[in-house]
Parts: structure tokens; C-alpha cells; sequence
């Protein structure tokens, strides 16, 4: 059967202090309003109906790219009112309909299909996630009937003192329903209540006035429908997904020293027996294979990495690492750097845009930029492709087997052919032929006996002053 997301998303989130609007704000790289949507996806939506309003343009270059149908909510009227525009909007006339918000990232997808497959196999008019927090304020309170179904959704600020004391079973705000009496019932919903709004949980009163029942569905981990309103529900939510990822992780075969100090995006994925040390970042499309060592200090942003690789304190983005690869401690690898099996990259060395070739090597203080580099290559200390005029970059092709000799400087566009060596302190600014060496460094005096004189002189002229 059919299943649409709606995903309620207008709000703007004031308590986040922000000047962007709070559902594009990251959870461990994805922004909130993603979350839901993927996992309503995951649930087996094949539609996803987002409803924008504060911010719009922003939330809605989010939810574009991930293929959802947008509704755009000038006027904030209430959950009820976001609804009937999305029902309006999507124009559906049978399966089910789930209703999300798109500030809680913590939902998953299983819960969103227990939901969905009660209103499918029981052909019921709706069914609603309920909880029971430590601290039920704020909460629309659930009110059941006899028969254990509920009767009606009594917002707080509505409810009696009496009813905020009693009733501790509280709504979450996830919805299924029967997309034709959701359609039907939708515009039946009015205002008449203490903020104004047009409440969605009013659908819950005429339903069962309609004699349709309702089921409470509970939640079986109360931190799913925790939702993000500021920056410390931000760090508490990112805390809860972390602690989810991090197991899931584990429980296949990845070591951490410390899981509170691994943060894994949602989209990584990682090798069994690769062992994840403190301050590491797995962020974006990131895989890492398998018995690998990554970090300490180690961010890396969709890096596609082989295995055994073995990455300490190494930033990197948009690269790619084939196997037995070994980078740092402290290098940064910029988008577009290939860096084939077997090769080294060692300490304090930046590589952007550039191919390193099986098995060679960069150890140590050197920027290497726009370049193809073959296997074998030994670069030398300090070492540095000079790709930038000030206008453009230009490139530096170096063949295999290639001797570049400590703080040579290449002056790009330049090749340097295969099995060339080139002098230490050399500034190579013209072709280098295969097997030659290119030297381009004044020759050496050495004046006998002068540093004796010298020394002699001076201990003269400062014998007795202080
Ligand atoms: C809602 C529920 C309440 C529940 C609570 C859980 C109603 C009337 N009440 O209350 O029972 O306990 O959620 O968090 O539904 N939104 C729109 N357009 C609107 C209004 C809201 O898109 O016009 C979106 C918001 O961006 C947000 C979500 O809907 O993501 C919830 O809205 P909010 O105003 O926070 O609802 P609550 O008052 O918290
Ligand atoms: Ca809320």
C-alpha cells in the first residue's frame, strides 16, 4: 500500500537564536529536516510532502535536493492547517499518510513503520505514537477510553489543572492515517481554542465522532521523539544519535577507546576491525575499510579510504585512499587527491588536486598541488610543486621512480620523466628527461681554514668585555 510523509517543518525555531531557520541546522553533518525525511523513506515513503514557511528559501534547497514536494505555509496557522495544505497540495486519495515534524531527527524508521502497518493491517482511521516523559509539560495529553483507544488529544494549555496531573500519557506529535478520511476530515478542523491555531490533534475528536477508532501506539525508546528547539536540545540529540551510531558500529566489529569521542555521520560507514581513536570525524560519504587505524585528531569528510590505512591526525576531504596507506601524523589531503596503495604521506604535508602513485612517498613538510605523480617516487624534505602564477594553477607531472631531492621547488607547468633524480635545493623550472639529474643550485666554495680565522678573531676582540 501507498505510503506519503507529510513533514511539518514551517516553524522558526526563535529559541535556537539563529539567523537561519532551525531545521536546516546539522545533526552530525545532515540537517534536522533530512532526518525525518530519510527515514520516512527508509519506512518505504515513496513520497515526501515538507511543509516550509520561516526560512523557506533555505529548507527548501534541502528538501529539493533530496527529491521531496514542497508546500509553502505563508501564514503559521497551526499543525492542523500545515496538514490541510500538504493534503491539498499532494492530492492523495488512498493508502497511508504519516505526519512527522521535522525538528525530530531522533525518529526511526522502524517506529514510523509500526505506526503505518497499524492503520494498513488493522484498516483503521489512524493511529498516534504516544510517550510518557519524566515531565509531561508543554504536552498534548492522550485521554482514553474504557476500551484503551483514545478519546481525544487535550492540548497543555488547554487542559484543566485536574487533566495536567492526571494525564501523563503524552502525544509526540507522529500520526497515520488513512489518506481518504484524512483527506475528508481535514478542512473540518477549526480554531477555537486558547492559542488560535488549528490544532491537528483535534482529528483525533472527530474521528471517533465519526465512530472511527484510534490506537495508541507507544514508543519503545522515549529519546525518538525528542525534539530539537535549541541549541542544547541540538548537542542532547546529537549526543542520543552518536550513542546509536557508535553501537551499531561496534556491535560490527569496529573498535573505539572512547565512543563519546567518535562521531560518526549517518552516511559513513566503517570496516570490522578498524580501530577508531579519540577526536575522530567520519563526516559526509566517508567509508573507511577494513583494519585500519584512524586518528588520533582525524576529521575526515567524504574520504573513500582502502584497508589497513593507518590516518593520524590527518584532515581530509574529497579524497580517495587505496589500501596500506599511510598518512601523518598532521596531514591535510584537499579535494581531489588520489593517493594509491602503499604510499606514505607523512608530517606537515598538504596535498590538494594531485595523484600520489603506488608506494611513494611525500614524508615530510611539503605541499604538493595539481599534480600526477607515478609510483616510486621518494620526495625529499620540504619539497614543493609551485602550481599558482597568481592567475592560475598549472600542473606538475612526475614519472615513476622519481629522486626529488630535499626542497626542490617545481615551477608548474613542468615534467619530470621517469627514474629522474633532482638536485637538493634545486628550483626546477624547465623539463627534466627521463633518468637525468637536474641541478639548478650555484656550486659550492669551501675556503680552508677560514671558520678557524674567524673564530679565532672574534675571541680576540670580546676577551675581557662581558
Ligand atoms: C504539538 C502538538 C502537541 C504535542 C507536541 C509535541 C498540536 C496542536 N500539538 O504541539 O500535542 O505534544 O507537538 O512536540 O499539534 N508547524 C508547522 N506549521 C504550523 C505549526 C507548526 O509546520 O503552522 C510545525 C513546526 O515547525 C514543528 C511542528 O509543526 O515542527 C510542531 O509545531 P509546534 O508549534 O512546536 O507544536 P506544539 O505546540 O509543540
Ligand atoms: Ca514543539
Amino acid at each position: 500500500m501507498a505510503l506519503t510523509a507529510f513533514v511539518l517543518a514551517a516553524g522558526e525555531g526563535t529559541r535556537m537564536k539563529s539567523s537561519h531557520p532551525k531545521t536546516v541546522h546539522r545533526m552530525l553533518g545532515r540537517p534536522l529536516v533530512a532526518w525525518p525525511v530519510l527515514a520516512a523513506r527508509e519506512a518505504g515513503a515513496d513520497r515526501v510532502v515538507v511543509v516550509t514557511g520561516a526560512g523557506a528559501a533555505e529548507v527548501n534547497a534541502v528538501v529539493e535536493e533530496l527529491g521531496c514536494d514542497i508546500v509553502e505555509q505563508a501564514e503559521r496557522l497551526g499543525t492542523g492547517h500545515a496538514t490541510r495544505l500538504a493534503v491539498e497540495a499532494a492530492g492523495i486519495a488512498d493508502g497511508v499518510v504519516v505526519v512527522l515534524y521535522g525538528d525530530s531527527p531522533l525518529l526511526r524508521a522502524e517506529t514510523i513503520r509500526r505506526l503505518a502497518d497499524q492503520v494498513e493491517e488493522r484498516h483503521l482511521a489512524a493511529a498516534l505514537l504516544t510517550m510518557e516523559p519524566p515531565d509531561p509539560t508543554g504536552y498534548g495529553r492522550i485521554v482514553f477510553d474504557d476500551a484503551g483507544n483514545v478519546a481525544a488529544i487535550v492540548e497543555h494549555r488547554d487542559a484543566t489543572p485536574d487533566q495536567r496531573e492526571r494525564l501523563t500519557v503524552c502525544n509526540p506529535g507522529v500520526y497515520a492515517f488513512d489518506a481518504a478520511v484524512l483527506a475528508r476530515l481535514i478542512g473540518r478542523i477549526d480554531n477555537d481554542n486558547a492559542q488560535g491555531e488549528y490544532y491537528l490533534t483535534d482529528m483525533v475528536a472527530l474521528l471517533r465522532r465519526e465512530g472511527l477508532p484510534v490506537a495508541a501506539v507507544p514508543v519503545e525508546d522515549d529519546l525518538e521523539t525528542l525534539g530539537v528547539n535549541s541549541r542544547a536540545q541540538l548537542a542532547e540529540a546529537t549526543k542520543v544519535m552518536q550513542r546509536r551510531i557508535n553501537g551499531r558500529l561496534m556491535a560490527e566489529g569496529v573498535t573505539m577507546l572512547d565512543p563519546d569521542l567518535v562521531w560518526v555521520g549517518p552516511d559513513a560507514e566503517v570496516g570490522r576491525d578498524t580501530e577508531l581513536w579519540p577526536m575522530t570525524y567520519l563526516l559526509g560519504a566517508t567509508i573507511v575499510g577494513e583494519a585500519c587505524v584512524i586518528g588520533p585528531n582525524t576529521r575526515l569528510t567524504n574520504v573513500v579510504c582502502g584497508d589497513r590505512c593507518t590516518l593520524d591526525e590527518t584532515v581530509a576531504s574529497f579524497s580517495e585512499l587505496e589500501s596500506d596507506v599511510t598518512c601523518g601524523p598532521r596531514t591535510y589531503l584537499r579535494p581531489g587527491t588520489v593517493i594509491k596503495a602503499g604510499a606514505h604521506v607523512g608530517t606537515s604535508v598538504e596535498i590538494k588536486n594531485s595523484t600520489i602513485g603506488e608506494g611513494s612517498k611525500v614524508p615530510h613538510l611539503s605541499y604538493i598541488g595539481d599534480t600526477d605523480m607515478g609510483a616510486g617516487v621518494n620526495v625529499g624534505a620540504a619539497s614543493v610543486t609551485c602550481n599558482y602564477d597568481g592567475y592560475a594553477k598549472h600542473r606538475t607531472t612526475i614519472g615513476d621512480n622519481v629522486f626529488i631531492g630535499s626542497d626542490t621547488m617545481m615551477v608548474a607547468p613542468v615534467a619530470i620523466g621517469n627514474g629522474a633524480v633532482t638536485g637538493a635545493a634545486s628550483c626546477i623550472t624547465q623539463d627534466v628527461p627521463e633518468d637525468a639529474l637536474a641541478l639548478e643550485r650555484s656550486r659550492q666554495r669551501n675556503l680552508e681554514g677560514y671558520a678557524k680565522r674567524r673564530r679565532e678573531r672574534l675571541e680576540r676582540e670580546h676577551a675581557g668585555t662581558d
